[in-house]
């Protein structure tokens, strides 16, 4: 059994939401998850833990300050164990070449910044939530969905995110974690 912590940063909740399907399931597996909401990550010791996840969502085109402020922070720590990231982002949710090329740009500047290189990493389609918005965000965020997801009826709030991929990336991230730990015992 692994110590997983999931550090997540989040502006309307959905990235909350992905930590916390991705700990179910990493407890379905086996593994004890704790989830953090980056606000409160200088209450966290990663000596603490087996293995990392961080997750970020994307808003005007960069993920949450803190996020990139607590990787920076921790990469000494973070390269000695299992890690992963996960994105969560209106680009993601395209489904498209355009959208995911967008997608990975966010992700690479990420990773520029932090120079930090994750094990295993998830790009997620985030979600539109216009009814709880405020009124000056709602009409802004209208206008920006129109130009960029013509596809999305912005009169009504929409997930984009694929649950079962969520499940599949977390899945994933403790086989890897499993091999890893399993290889530092055979080493030790
Ligand atoms: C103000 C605002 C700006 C956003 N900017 C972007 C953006 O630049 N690129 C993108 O792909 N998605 C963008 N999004 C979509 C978010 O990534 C998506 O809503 C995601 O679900 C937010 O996750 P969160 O609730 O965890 O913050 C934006 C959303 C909002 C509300």
């Amino acid at each position: 059994m692994a110590s997983i912590v999931t550090i997540y940063g989040t502006g309307e909740g959905q990235t909350a939401k992905v930590a916390d399907r991705i700990a179910d399931e990493l407890g379905r597996r086996g593994h004890k998850p704790t989830t953090v909401n980056v606000k409160e990550v200088d209450s966290v010791d990663l000596a603490n833990f087996d293995a990392v996840l961080v997750g970020a969502s994307i808003h005007m085109g960069r993920p949450q300050k803190e996020v990139r402020k607590f990787v920076t922070a921790n990469r000494d720590v973070l390269v000695t164990k299992p890690t992963g990231f996960f994105q969560v982002s209106g680009a993601s949710g395209k489904e498209s070449e355009a959208g995911d090329a967008e997608a990975i740009g966010y992700l690479d500047e990420f990773i520029d910044v932090t120079n930090w290189r994750p094990d295993r990493i998830g790009l997620f389609g985030g979600a539109f939530r216009f009814s709880e918005y405020g009124f000056l965000m709602r009409a802004v965020m209208k206008r920006i969905v129109k130009k960029k997801h013509p596809e999305v009826d912005a009169t009504q709030d929409i997930e984009f995110t694929d649950w079962e991929e969520v499940a599949a990336f977390a899945d994933e991230f403790a086989t890897y974690v499993e091999e890893r730990l399993g290889q530092a015992v055979t080493v030790n």
